[in-house]
């Protein structure tokens, strides 16, 4: 019988997977999807995120369009600020907008030092029905505490994070103290996900490319390292995935993840001379997937050729798919994968 031990993802995340690379694709489910534009006429997005059914709908859609070797749960990082008593909406064009936003060191006060993610119940139901319905690992997730930060601070997907660089070198011990916090909350997010029965976590910093190795190295490593010692002890393996940072992976390793998530800055090949022995997930660029099929094809065999023999590779994306991608790039890019 199939045990989910056997999954090819697992093991390759152990670094001791000899068959072929297995593939998930970061915002797997999302608006590339027909059918995830479907279920958006009826429902917002936030409604999805806080319905069980929906949530477990909205992670099942592209596994029936693709076959993929993990499933990610539908959710997204800027729940928990809603949590920590933030306003959170997702305007139409928009994108992500909070508020009140974090401005001056007293703010940081008004978060609640104990965290209570009652209104969180919903994921945890949602990850128990999608356990019901796959044979194969659920990536749980969450945001790491730099970019979680930044959103507070900002108050939307900044351009130039002038306001979190003001607030972090005006005041670093204060901003020390909110990422603290934050990953405080974090904590009993990553809790409530492992109970509920994830497989894999995946932590995703997404604007910690925007710093200096130096900075990188005071506010988000120390940070990150909390979370990933924390699962560890929880027995549950870690994807680290910082954005843009490929750079930073020589830092990343002494945090003992089970993988490192790259972009397309660094070959997967260079990667691998840095980080000798730790899985390996990544990296093709997302553009690929407006290239003719051909070139998909091609991209994906060149990546594939580098990591060939390697029992420690992910076949993923470098950053999301983008919304405006073809069904038929990703069912090509899947499928040069599938039958190497
Ligand atoms: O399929 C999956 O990958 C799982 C679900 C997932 C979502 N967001 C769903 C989502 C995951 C893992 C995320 C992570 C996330 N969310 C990140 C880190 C990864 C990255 O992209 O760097 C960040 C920074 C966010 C914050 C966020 N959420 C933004 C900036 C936006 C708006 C931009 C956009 O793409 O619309 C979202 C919305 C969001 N999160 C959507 C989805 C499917 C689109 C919602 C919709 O309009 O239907």
């Amino acid at each position: 019988m199939f045990s989910i031990h056997d999954s090819l993802f697992l093991k390759a995340l152990q670094c001791l997977n000899t068959s072929r690379a297995p593939i998930w694709l970061m915002r797997q489910s999302g608006r590339h999807l027909a059918s995830y534009r479907k279920l958006r006429e009826r429902y917002s997005f936030l409604k999805i995120c806080y319905e069980p059914e929906l949530i477990t709908e909205a992670t099942l859609l592209p596994l029936r369009r693709y076959p993929l070797d993990a499933a990610i749960v539908f959710s997204d990082i800027l729940l928990i600020v809603r949590a920590m008593g933030f306003n959170l909406s997702f305007d139409e064009g928009k994108g992500p907008l909070i508020h009140p936003t974090i401005n001056e060191t007293k703010d940081i006060l008004t978060i609640p030092t104990i965290p209570n993610l009652q209104s969180l119940e919903p994921l945890k139901k949602g990850i128990q029905n999608i356990l019901n319905e796959i044979k194969i690992p659920l990536i749980g997730f969450c945001g790491a505490p730099f970019t979680l930060a930044s959103y507070l601070i900002e108050g939307k997907t900044s351009q130039t994070f002038k306001k979190t660089k003001q607030f972090m070198l005006s005041h670093p011990g204060a901003f020390q103290e909110l990422l603290k916090k934050i990953t405080d909350w974090l904590l009993e997010l990553l809790k409530l996900q492992v109970k509920a029965g994830v497989h894999v976590v995946q932590i995703f910093d997404s604007w910690s490319y925007t710093l200096s190795e130096s900075l990188f190295r005071t506010f988000c490593l120390p940070h990150i390292d909390c979370l990933v010692k924390y699962l560890r002890t929880l027995d549950m393996p870690t994807i680290i995935f910082c954005r843009g940072s490929s750079s930073f992976i020589a830092d990343l390793i002494p945090l003992q993840p089970q993988a490192l998530s790259i972009d397309w800055s660094l070959s997967l090949k260079q990667a691998r001379h840095i980080a000798p022995s730790v899985a390996l997930q990544g990296n093709i660029d997302p553009s690929f997937l407006y290239a003719p099929l051909s070139v998909i094809r091609q991209e994906a065999n060149t990546i594939l050729d580098q990591m060939q023999g390697d029992s420690g590779f992910i076949f993923n994306l470098g950053h999301g798919i983008k919304p405006d991608t073809e069904e038929l790039a990703v069912q090509t890019l899947v499928e040069t994968v599938l039958n190497r």
